[in-house]
């Protein structure tokens, strides 16, 4: 077996130990004499799996009674019209802030329900800084919808913004990479595929009193209080996707739970800017205070050689680094599951590569 460094933005590299368990149980789940995915979803075996995951979930972010969650099905793009449809009616206003290619989707469909009112727009800036609180201008419409990290740009909040209504985050590719105050949020979703688990899922988190919301047309299957009414099984769930972010979730646990986590994409982050900002090679155009610890796109001095540090990293088991479609240059995700051991793997390819390319 020969396992490569996976950079992936999504989906992404899963943890090792969680690959190991569930082919260890493949075959057999815990004296079933069947498969996890074998089981009815209405049984007592997996509706243990289910909330084990979430009591899980509840432990390591610190989710209070006061929120309901939610498995959801159809990823996070899913949730850009749940969210409009669960807590507006189509008259309403909804603020949204646009710092980059996500956001700006959950704004262009948030629009087709509801009165959606751009807050700012970094795109003057081609998305590489935050615009500064001091010039957005909150409509105070029924919510306030950002994303705290924007995967293609690499550009991640530090701070929770202060908004009068509930605020609504996007956290595909920020959910559990280090502790968050949840309670400064009406709803979290994200997307499973970066450090939930496989993809097929989202997660939603919502605080209880933003539930029965939902305006009548809102389909059964988008709708958080039936899934919150249903224990999320108000159809058949994604039943291997669901076991395998419990496995998920009980490895981050072993590992000692998000501080530790967070220290250590801490470390691996500063490192991999480290080897960018040392260097006259490689650059990183994001504004330094708004980096994200997950997505870190760089470029090389000469685009030319693109393609030439994207084959020979490849050869050297370091796989998935091509920037976005949309950005070009290179892009590296360092998720819970990218070990320290990659990130320094890849330092060490960068290094070499500009000491014969430089
Ligand atoms: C921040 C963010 N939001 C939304 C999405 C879309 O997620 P999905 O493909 O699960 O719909 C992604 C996917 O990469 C993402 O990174």
């Amino acid at each position: 077996m020969s396992r490569v460094h996976n950079f992936c933005a999504g989906p992404a590299a899963l943890p090792e130990a969680v690959l190991a368990k569930a082919q260890e149980e493949m075959l057999e789940w815990q004296g079933q004499g069947a498969s996890v995915m074998e089981l009815s979803h209405r049984s007592k075996a997996f509706i243990d799996v289910m909330e084990q995951a979430e009591a899980r979930l509840r432990r390591l972010l610190g989710v209070s009674d006061d929120y309901a969650v939610l498995f959801q099905q159809g990823g996070a793009s899913q949730q850009f019209a749940a969210v409009p449809l669960n807590l507006s009616l189509e008259a309403d206003n909804a603020d949204y802030l646009v710092t980059g290619q996500w956001s700006k989707k959950a704004f262009a469909e948030g629009a087709r329900f509801v009165n959606a009112h751009c807050v700012a727009d970094g795109s003057a800036d081609n998305f590489m800084s935050l615009p500064p609180s001091d010039d957005w201008s909150i409509s105070g419409g029924r919510y306030f919808h950002y994303c705290p990290n924007e995967t293609i740009g690499g550009l991640e909040f530090s701070t929770i913004p202060e908004v009068g209504s509930p605020l609504v985050a996007d956290m595909s590719s920020t959910l559990l990479s280090r502790p968050i105050d949840v309670t400064q949020f009406g709803v979290i979703y994200a997307g499973a595929q970066k450090n939930i688990g496989p993809a097929g899922l989202a997660l939603v988190l919502v605080r209880k009193e933003l539930l029965g919301r939902a305006r009548p047309s809102c389909p059964a299957m988008l709708n958080w209080d039936t899934a919150a009414a249903n224990g999320s099984m108000y159809n058949t769930p994604p039943t291997f996707a669901v076991y395998l972010t419990g496995l998920v979730f009980e490895w981050l646990e072993s590992m000692g739970g998000l501080e530790v986590m967070g220290a250590i994409n801490a470390r691996k982050a500063a490192r991999l800017y480290g080897q960018i900002d040392n260097s006259s090679f490689y650059s990183n155009p994001v504004d330094e205070s708004a980096r994200s610890w997950m997505n870190v796109p760089f470029t090389l001095a000469d685009a030319a050689l693109d393609t030439v540090f994207l084959d020979e990293a490849e050869q050297a088991g370091l796989t998935n680094l091509k920037g976005h479609r949309s950005v070009g240059g290179m892009r590296a995700s360092i998720y819970n599951a990218v070990p320290e051991a990659a990130v320094e793997a890849l330092c060490s390819f960068m290094s070499e590569f500009e000491q014969r390319y430089g």
